[in-house]
């Protein structure tokens, strides 16, 4: 079995951060979300790994790589426009041949690994399915795709964003196919919003005696691709971190709880309280970072108490300041500057700022 990683879009949910970062690239816990889709492949035994990159192909490859790191083998599949999810089927074609492959959308997570959610697609011998796809139960499921599911288990239909739910099982961003969904994603017009959309290609595949089974997810499962799912996501994530205390910590600090400090990170008059993860060379002094803390390397906090935030590499905060539910971009900078109540600001275009 293939996998193809779909890592191109627009990420427009994501701005200002995708101006200059692809959004599957924002860590989780300093990992970037796309390793985890990697690593949850690789742990399902899958080898041959086909990644869909747009505008920010160049940063994926550089971070990526051959994908000799976790021994599996990747080929990159450009996408000139982010056309949908069933335009990325069409367009890895080559790559994917006759093979069954398991679709996964890089910007999701998952807590459950992929293992027992593709184990035996195709082996069931009375019952060959075209498609598997997997449901999360949702409370809302009208801004969701949704699927009904008939008498005997098998998928009837898929809705988009249905104003009258026909259930409350939300399609999760990760499918199984037989080389089957090729003649689907051909077959299939762009919908209203411009796009192939993968939910019409199975929707295809069904109304053409196509049989397309589920699984239903246990664990959480996050669409990470707006700020606060992803804080959201950081904290789940880091809520199983283990221990691990590389850096410097001085005597005059305190650690509590689950922490993960690298090498080169330095700890001064500051207390860090997990779960939290600080970044190689970040400098922490006079401050009280987490719980649920994730700072990227070589970030510079003085004077601040920062908690249920992710802080990309190279970020600099100098207080007195209070930082909560925060996602903070590259290089940069909030300096509390003390001589008037008025705030002095350069923000990137579509940048979101509350002030307590
Ligand atoms: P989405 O989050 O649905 O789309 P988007 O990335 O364009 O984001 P936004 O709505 O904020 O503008 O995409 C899910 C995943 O699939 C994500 O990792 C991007 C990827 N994708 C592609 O690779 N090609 C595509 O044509 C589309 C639509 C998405």
């Amino acid at each position: 079995m293939k996998g193809l990683i779909l890592a191109g879009g627009s990420g427009t949910r994501l701005r200002p951060l995708t101006y200059s970062c692809a959004k599957q690239l924002v860590p989780i816990a300093n990992k970037p979300i796309l390793f985890y889709g990697i690593d949850s492949m690789t742990t399902a035994g899958i080898r041959d790994i086909g990644i869909i990159v747009g505008e920010t192909g160049e940063e994926i490859r550089n971070a990526v790589g051959d994908g000799s790191r976790w021994g599996v083998s990747i080929t990159y599949v450009p996408q000139h426009a982010p056309l949908g999810l069933a335009h990325c089927v069409l367009i890895a074609r080559d790559f994917l041949g006759d093979d069954p492959f398991v679709m996964y959308l890089g910007d999701n997570m998952l807590e459950e690994d992929l293992c027992g959610l593709v184990a035996g697609f195709g082996q069931d011998p009375g019952r060959d399915a075209d498609a598997r796809i997997l449901l999360a139960k949702v409370d809302d499921p009208s801004s969701f795709g949704v699927a009904a599911i008939g008498p005997d288990g098998w998928v009837e239909r898929l809705v988009e964003k249905p104003a009258e739910p026909p259930s409350n099982l939300a399609l999760v961003g990760v499918y199984v196919f037989t080389s089957t969904i090729h003649e689907a994603v051909r077959a299939i017009e762009p919908s209203t919003r411009g796009e192939l959309e993968i939910t019409d290609a199975i929707q295809w595949l069904i109304d053409h005696g196509n049989a397309v089974e589920h699984r239903i997810i246990d664990g959480w499962w996050i669409d990470t691709g707006k700020k606060d799912p992803l804080l959201e996501c950081n904290r789940l994530v880091l809520d199983t971190i283990t221990p691990d205390l590389v850096g410097e910590v001085d005597d005059l600090s305190t650690i509590e709880g689950s922490v993960q400090l690298s090498g080169g990170a330095t700890v001064t008059r500051s207390t860090i309280i997990g779960p939290a993860v600080i970044g190689a060379d970040a400098v922490i002094e006079d401050s009280v970072v987490g719980p649920y803390a994730s700072i990227g390397d070589r970030c510079r906090l003085e004077g601040v108490r920062i908690d249920h935030s992710v802080l990309l590499p190279d970020v600099a905060v100098s207080g007195p300041l209070s930082i909560t539910d925060s996602l903070i971009g590259r290089h940069a900078e909030i300096v509390h500057r003390g001589d008037d109540d008025r705030h002095r600001l350069m923000v990137g275009d579509h940048s979101t700022i509350e002030i307590g």
